[in-house]
């Protein structure tokens, strides 16, 4: 297979970087009064604006000639169609198949999967029916008024970040809560707001071997037993979400109360799967359709557009030209929405669990960058925390600005000025300010010229910092899913251009595995010196402490 920097277009990348890396954007834009048109992209209500870019028609060529030469489309073939491209966990990774219309086949290992995927869909409808209409009780009879997800990674991550999401759609549902973090305060703040006869805990586990979410459900078990004094209770107050049925008995959980999901999906790629249970409790089976239904509308797009409009495509290389050429090691993700709090969080799994790799599949070194580092807050917060550094920092961060046109709350003046900061920063960050435009400022302020050239340095913004924005007419599940599903085919075009395995997480191992050695170490008083001075030392100052 070959490496992006085997093919003929990644010299000639490089050469062309060298050639454009002095041009600066404000000159770009002056020169070429039709720049917005020529990088603007629309597609299913998505609307892209990559023109703040360093980029010219010509590195977009280039890029695209490496799209071809490392045979991006037969990747994406293969992945729709059930080949198993997670090599090294020998399995398909068919999250896309979670969205796909039931009369559609989508085949593993020669057998159509639709129908088991339907199956379950059905099951989650009908429960979410009888929970939210207070048909599904708790033990004395109350309707559910909390549910309490027990999960982590892609098993937390997603369905939290689209639950607050779309909070706004959830019409008498229940109240939401995630418990992730083995540390207990978790676990134990949550119970202070919820009581046992109204809770419902869901247990969500690919695995259903995960310490701290199998301890973390321990813990709530034992809780619950507590109030309800009464195992057979268990029954109306735990369901599961793994694939994994014998572990799920093993804990008590009746595996009719449990909703499968599938090996070859990836945890977190899994929020389209059963795993998306506390989204469909909140907001309901129809808004959860819908959201399955926008990710499979960016499925259609991404299969069929041609490489030169095609929204992931460009983003993975946009992405790829920062990383590769000018050594970007971070990129910021910044929702202009209080809705999208959590997306950041969720993309940092997302890309850095897929794409932070440094070897190829062929079982080789990477002698080249691979995935980012990749955070964000939602602005305007992060305007008045890090957008400093952004602006005159000595690093460039490629930036994605999204944004909703409208919004449910209808506060035109706010979200005006929501709109404003926006614009204004995507602006502020291609323009910046020069020398000239600075003491002209400062003149016209009627500042003494000693004072002048004492500021004039700070005052000084480089711009020609590059940035996407995304604009999306208004926040409905339907358009969630399509910009979720938007950034999973992105992460997976740079891992296609990248030659790596983008759904193995093997980088997580070392620390488990060390945690399960020292955690026996800690349950006695005697010192420790099997470690490294280091841990040794900690483990026993922890001790003395
Ligand atoms: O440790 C990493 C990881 O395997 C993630 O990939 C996954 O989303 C998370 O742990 C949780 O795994 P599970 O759903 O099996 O509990």
């Amino acid at each position: 297979m070959t490496t992006p920097n085997e093919c003929p277009s990644w010299k000639k990348l490089q050469n062309h970087y060298h050639e454009i890396k002095n041009l600066h954007m404000r000159d770009m834009f002056a020169s070429d009064p039709d720049r917005f048109d020529k990088f603007f992209l629309s597609s299913q209500d998505i609307f892209l604006d990559y023109s703040k870019n360093r980029i010219t028609p010509r590195t977009m060529e280039l890029l695209m000639e490496l799209v071809r030469e490392t045979r991006l489309q037969e990747k994406i073939q293969a992945m729709f169609t059930g080949e198993k491209i997670n090599s090294t966990e020998n399995r398909s990774v068919l999250h896309v198949a979670l969205r796909n219309p039931a009369d559609k086949p989508v085949y593993v290992q020669g057998q159509d999967v639709m129908p088991e995927v339907h199956r379950v869909l059905d099951k989650m409808r009908g429960f979410v029916h009888q929970v939210r209409h207070g048909e599904w009780t708790g033990w004395t009879g109350k309707k559910v008024r909390h549910v309490v997800n027990i999960g982590i990674g892609g098993s937390d991550l997603g369905p939290k970040m689209v639950t607050k999401a779309l909070s706004s759609f959830n019409n008498d549902g229940p109240e939401m809560h995630f418990v992730s973090n083995v540390d207990p305060a978790h676990l134990e703040n949550t119970l202070k707001k919820i009581d046992a006869e109204t809770t419902l805990f869901i247990i969500a586990s690919k695995s259903f071997t995960t310490q701290e979410t199998m301890f973390n459900a321990r813990q709530a078990r034992s809780w619950f037993l507590e109030h309800a004094k009464n195992e057979n209770h268990i029954e109306r107050h735990f369901v599961a979400v793994s694939t994994n049925t014998d572990r799920v008995r093993q804990f008590g959980i009746n595996p009719d109360n449990m909703f499968e999901f599938w090996d070859w999906v990836g945890g977190r790629f899994s929020l389209w799967s059963a795993i998306g249970l506390p989204i469909a409790l909140s907001t309901g089976m129809n808004s959860f359709e819908q959201l399955l239904q926008g990710a499979h509308d960016m499925d259609n797009h991404f299969r069929s557009a041609p490489i030169e409009s095609n929204m992931p495509i460009i983003l993975a290389l946009l992405s790829i030209w920062y990383t590769n050429f000018f050594q970007a090691q971070t990129q910021a993700v910044l929702p202009y929405s209080q809705y999208l709090k959590d997306f950041p969080a969720y993309l940092q799994q997302g890309e850095m669990e897929s794409n932070g790799k440094s070897s190829t599949l062929d079982g080789n070194f990477v002698n080249y960058a691979t995935g980012p580092v990749i955070w964000g807050e939602p602005g305007t917060n992060g305007q008045h925390a890090f957008y400093q550094l952004l602006h005159q920092g000595t690093v460039m961060v490629p930036c994605d600005f999204i944004i909703f046109a409208r919004q449910p709350e209808h506060n035109d003046r706010q979200h005006r000025l929501l709109m404003a900061n926006y614009l204004a920063q995507t602006q502020a960050l291609m323009t910046g300010k020069t020398e000239e435009e600075a003491r002209q400022e400062m003149n016209a302020a009627g500042m003494p010229p000693d004072k002048i050239n004492k500021l004039l340095a700070h005052k000084i913004f480089p711009g020609n910092r590059p940035s996407n924005s995304i604009m999306i007419p208004e926040l409905t599940p339907r358009n969630l899913g399509k910009l979720i599903a938007l950034y999973e085919h992105k992460i997976f075009v740079q891992g296609a251009v990248w030659n790596i395995n983008s759904f193995d997480q093997w980088g997580v191992e070392l620390g488990k595995q060390l945690a399960r050695a020292i955690e026996p170490e800690l349950d006695h008083d005697r010192p420790v010196t099997s470690h490294d001075s280091s841990t040794n030392g900690l483990i026993n100052l922890w001790k003395k402490l």
